[in-house]
C-alpha cells in the first residue's frame, strides 16, 4: 500500500515537472535528501541522471581499513597554495562554496592519485543536525559530524565541471573528514564565520583569499577509489581522495551550522543538515592507499582512523620472492 502511495506520489512528481513550465525550469533543484525525492529516486527525477540508480561505481562509500590495498606508486597530492575567492551558497539542498567565475589564477590539484592537472571549482559541506550524523564517506564504519568535499574538474582535458563530469577522468573528489576539537582549522574559520549570512535557502555571501592548501589536514595520507559525485547526477567519473584525517571544527561553529535552513524566512522548513547520501555497495572496487604500515603506535586524535596502524597488505616479506619489496 505504502509503495502504491509513493508510486502515486512520485508520478505526481514527474508530471509536475513535466508539464509546469516554471518548475521545469528548475529541474535542477527537485531533489533533496529525504522522502519521494531523496537519493533512492534521484534517478527516477530526472532521466538525466540514470547513475543514481543504476550505477555501480557510486559514492559515498565505507572504507574499511583491513581492506585497503598499499600502492607504493601514490604520490603526494599537490594542491595549490594560492587563495581563491568565491561566494558561500545554501541551495536548500545543501552548503557549496563556488570559486568566482573571473577566477585568473585557477587552483590546480595535481600528484597522488590523478594522472592530470584539476581545477579546484566549487566546496560541498555536508553535516549532522546531531554529532553522530554527518560525514558521507565512513571510516570503519564510523560517520563524522561533518564532511568538507573540495571537487575539481580535469583542465587539461575539459573546458569546465559541466564537459568533464560526463567524460573520462573528469573530476577530482577531495574529502577532508570534520571532527568536534577546540583547536579549529584557522581557515575553516574564514568559512563558518559567515554561516548567519546564509541561514535560508537562495541566500549566498562573498568568502574572500581562501587557501585551500591551508584548509587541509597535515598529513600526506590518503585513501583513493574511483567514484561518483555524492549529489545528482552521481556522475562516475570521479576519482577520490579522503585524506587520513580530519580537519576540526569547535562546537560553537557547528551549532551555527545547524541553525540554517532548507527553506525560506517565511518557511524555513527543515534544518539543511544531514545533507549526507546513504552508502553506495562498493562492487568490487580497490580502495588504494598511501599509508605504509607502521609498528609503533603515535599519538593519535582520530580514534576512528586508528586501524591504519594493523595495516598489513602488500608488506615485505624477505622469505617471499613474490612480495614486493619496500619504498
Ligand atoms: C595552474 O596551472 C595553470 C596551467 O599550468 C597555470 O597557468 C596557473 O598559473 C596555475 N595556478 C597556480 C595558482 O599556480
Ligand atoms: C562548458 O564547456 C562547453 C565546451 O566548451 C561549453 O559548450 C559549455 O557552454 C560550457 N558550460 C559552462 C557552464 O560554461
Amino acid at each position: 500500500m505504502q509503495r502504491v502511495l509513493l508510486g502515486a506520489a512520485l508520478a505526481f512528481v514527474l508530471a509536475a515537472v513535466l508539464f509546469v513550465p516554471e518548475i521545469r525550469a528548475s529541474w535542477e533543484e527537485w531533489w533533496t535528501y529525504d522522502g519521494i525525492s531523496g537519493p533512492g529516486f534521484w534517478g527516477l527525477i530526472n532521466p538525466q541522471w540514470p547513475l543514481c540508480t543504476k550505477g555501480h561505481r557510486q559514492s559515498p562509500i565505507n572504507v574499511e581499513p583491513e581492506k585497503l590495498l598499499y600502492d607504493p606508486y601514490l604520490r603526494p597530492l599537490h594542491v595549490d597554495k594560492h587563495k581563491v575567492s568565491g561566494s558561500l551558497h545554501n541551495t536548500g539542498q545543501t552548503l557549496v562554496f563556488r570559486v568566482d567565475k573571473d577566477t585568473k589564477h585557477h587552483v590546480n590539484i595535481s600528484g597522488g592519485p590523478l594522472a592530470y592537472r584539476y581545477q579546484f571549482e566549487e566546496i560541498y559541506i555536508h553535516y549532522g543536525t546531531e554529532n553522530s550524523l554527518g560525514s558521507e564517506h565512513r571510516i570503519h564504519g564510523y560517520t563524522f559530524p561533518g564532511e568538507i568535499q573540495l571537487y575539481g574538474f580535469n583542465a587539461e582535458l575539459y573546458h569546465n565541471m559541466s564537459e568533464a563530469q560526463h567524460k573520462s577522468q573528469g573530476i577530482v573528489g577531495i574529502s577532508l573528514m570534520v571532527q568536534i576539537g577546540n583547536t579549529p582549522n584557522p581557515e575553516l574559520r574564514i568559512i563558518t564565520s559567515t554561516f548567519n549570512q546564509v541561514l535560508y535557502k537562495g541566500t549566498s555571501t562573498p568568502i574572500r583569499h581562501l587557501s585551500l592548501r591551508s584548509l587541509l589536514p597535515d598529513t600526506e595520507q590518503y585513501m583513493t577509489y574511483e567514484g561518483s559525485t555524492t549529489h545528482p547526477g552521481c556522475w562516475e567519473t570521479t576519482v577520490w581522495i579522503i585524506l587520513n584525517k580530519p580537519i576540526y571544527i569547535t562546537k560553537q561553529e557547528l551549532y551555527a551550522l545547524r541553525k540554517l535552513n532548507q527553506g525560506s524566512a517565511e518557511m524555513p522548513k527543515a534544518p539543511l543538515g544531514n545533507n549526507a547520501r546513504p552508502l553506495q555497495p562498493l562492487h568490487h572496487r580497490t580502495v588504494r592507499t598511501n599509508i605504509k604500515f607502521r609498528w609503533q603506535e603515535s599519538a593519535k586524535k582520530c580514534p576512528s582512523m586508528h586501524r591504519e596502524m594493523y595495516y598489513k597488505a602488500n608488506t615485505w616479506n624477505p622469505n617471499d620472492p613474490d612480495s614486493p619489496y619496500p619504498v
